[in-house]
C-alpha cells in the first residue's frame, strides 16, 4: 500500500514500525533525520508531515485532521497532508511531507536520496 503520489525512485525507505500498530484513525510521532514527524493512517492511506508548523513552530501533528488537511492547533493554519502546502494564513510556507509505504507488514518512510 502506498501513501500518496511520490516518485518512489527518488527516495530511500527506512522501516519504522509494524503496520498493525497504526490502524486507521491513529497517528504516530517519529523522528526522521532528527526532525519530528507525524504519521497518520487515514482510512488505510498513510501520510507523514513535519510536526513543526512553518508559521511559528506550533505542534502541527497534534492538529485536527479535516479530509486531507491538518489544522495547526496554535493559530489555525491549514496544510495539505499530501503536499505540505500551506493552504491558509497565517502560514505561508509549505512544510515537509514524506512518502510512507507498507512492505511485508512493516511501515517504511522515504527520505529523499542525496
Ligand atoms: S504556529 Fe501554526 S498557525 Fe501559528
Amino acid at each position: 500500500m502506498e501513501s500518496t503520489e511520490f516518485d518512489a525512485s527518488q527516495y530511500e525507505f527506512f522501516p519504522f514500525g509494524d503496520a498493525a500498530d497504526l490502524p486507521p484513525g491513529e497517528r504516530w510521532f517519529i523522528d526522521v533525520e532528527d526532525r519530528p514527524v507525524m504519521v497518520a493512517n487515514l482510512g488505510g492511506k498513510y501520510y507523514a508531515i513535519a510536526d513543526v508548523c512553518t508559521h511559528d513552530d506550533g505542534p502541527l501533528g497534534d492538529g485536527d485532521i479535516d479530509g486531507c488537511e491538518i489544522i495547526c492547533p496554535r493559530h489555525g493554519a491549514r496544510f495539505d497532508l499530501k503536499t505540505g502546502e500551506a493552504l491558509t494564513l497565517p502560514a505561508v510556507t509549505r512544510t515537509m511531507v514524506y512518502p510512507v509505504r507498507e512492505r511485508d507488514g512493516k511501515l517504511e518512510i522515504g527520505i529523499l536520496k542525496k
